[in-house]
């Protein structure tokens, strides 16, 4: 059996692609809300070009959802 592990996106603390299209999946449309529910981008900042694009994908592909607010 072969487990694919999710690409890590924020080295400085340890956040994948996958915890952050978690947290996007439950709502989360912005760099904030994913950098205070994953801790992305809260360390040197290198990490939130490639963040913001994850959301954008993620958004544009669920333009539908966009009325959905984050409920944590
Ligand atoms: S790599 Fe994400 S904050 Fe440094």
């Amino acid at each position: 059996m072969t487990v694919k592990k999710s690409k890590l996106i924020c080295l400085c603390n340890g956040v994948s692609e996958k915890e952050i299209l978690s947290v996007l999946k439950r709502g989360a449309r912005d760099l904030e809300k994913v950098q205070k529910f994953t801790r992305a981008s809260a360390g040197c900042g290198r990490c939130k070009s490639e963040i913001e694009a994850i959301i954008n994908n993620y958004c544009s592909s669920k333009a539908p959802d966009l009325q959905q607010n984050i409920n944590f």
